[in-house]
C-alpha cells in the first residue's frame, strides 16, 4: 500500500485522478475500454473534478468507459436526489462524459435484493472486472458500505448501515430519520478483485481510520485494512487525514 500525503484537497484530487487516468489510458492503449469502480460521498469529488477537467481539455476520453458504483441505498424511490444512481449521474456520468448506458449502480429498489446483488457481481465479471476502483473511507474504517465486522472475503450483498454511518450521512437528508437503514454494497472481496485501488481521504475526522487501515492489523473491525493485501493500492490523503500516522 503506497501512501501519498498532499498539501490540499485539490492536490489529492490531481494525484488520485492522475492514477485513475493512467489506468484508463493503459487499458485503451491495449485496445480495451476502461472499467471504473465509482465511490460517492464527498471525498472523491476533487478526483471527479480533475477527471472532468481532463475530459474537457481533450486529455482523456471516457465516452466508452464502463462504470460500477460501489453501493446504493435500499428503499429510496427511483429518482430520489440522494439515491446513488442520481448522485453518480450528477457527479460522475455527466461531468466525465460517460455513456449512461455503460454506468451501473446496484438496484436498491429491487424486489429481490439478493438476486440484484448477484446480478451486479455477474455484471462486473461480464465487463472483465474493474480496472481501477475509486474509494473513500468512513470514519469507522468502512469502504463501500462494508461496515466493521464485514467478512474480508464478502461479495456484493445487503448490509445494515452502522449508526455512525447513518449519522455521518444525515447531512445529505432533511432529517436523521430519512437516512436509509440498509444498502447494497460491493463486498470487500469484490473491491479486492479490482486491478488497482485508489483511496482518498481528507480531514481530521478520517485520521483514526487511516491510521488503523495503514498501520493496524488486517482485521474486520477496520474493513479498509484489507487493502494492505492489495498489490496495487494507493492512498492519497491530506495532512489532517495523515495526522495519526506514526
Ligand atoms: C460511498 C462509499 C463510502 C464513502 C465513505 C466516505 O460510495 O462507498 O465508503 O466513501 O462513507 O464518505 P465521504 O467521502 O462522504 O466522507
Amino acid at each position: 500500500m503506497e501512501v501519498i500525503i498532499c498539501d490540499t484537497d485539490a492536490e489529492v484530487g490531481r494525484v488520485a485522478a492522475a492514477a485513475v487516468a493512467q489506468s484508463a489510458r493503459a487499458k485503451q492503449a491495449r485496445g480495451g475500454d476502461p472499467v471504473l469502480g465509482l465511490a460517492t460521498g464527498s471525498s472523491p469529488l476533487s478526483i471527479y473534478a480533475e477527471l472532468a477537467r481532463m475530459v474537457g481539455a481533450g486529455e482523456l476520453d471516457l465516452s466508452r468507459a464502463r462504470g460500477f458504483a460501489l453501493d446504493e441505498y435500499v428503499g429510496l424511490p427511483p429518482g430520489h436526489e440522494q439515491s446513488y444512481a442520481e448522485v453518480i449521474r450528477r457527479t460522475v456520468t455527466e461531468p466525465l462524459g460517460m455513456d449512461p448506458a455503460l454506468v451501473a449502480v446496484p438496484d436498491g429498489a429491487a424486489s429481490d435484493l439478493t438476486e440484484a446483488a448477484q446480478r451486479y457481481e455477474a455484471a462486473i465479471v461480464a465487463a472483465g472486472g474493474i480496472d481501477v476502483q475509486i474509494l473513500g473511507i468512513g470514519g469507522n474504517g468502512h469502504i463501500g458500505f462494508n461496515e466493521p465486522g464485514s467478512s474480508l472475503a464478502s461479495r456484493t450483498r445487503i448490509k445494515t448501515l452502522a449508526p455512525r454511518t447513518r449519522a455521518d450521512n444525515t447531512r445529505f437528508f432533511a432529517s436523521a430519520d430519512e437516512v436509509p437503514v440498509h444498502c447494497l454494497t460491493q463486498g470487500l472481496g469484490t473491491i479486492m478483485d479490482a486491478r488497482r485501488a485508489v483511496l482518498v481521504a481528507q480531514g481530521e475526522q478520517k485520521a483514526a481510520a487511516i491510521a488503523a487501515m495503514v498501520e493496524g492489523p488486517v482485521a474486520a473491525y477496520c474493513p479498509a485494512s484489507v487493502l494492505q493485501f492489495h498489490n496495487a493500492a494507493i492512498v492519497v490523503i491530506d495532512p489532517a487525514a495523515a495526522s495519526r500516522l506514526e
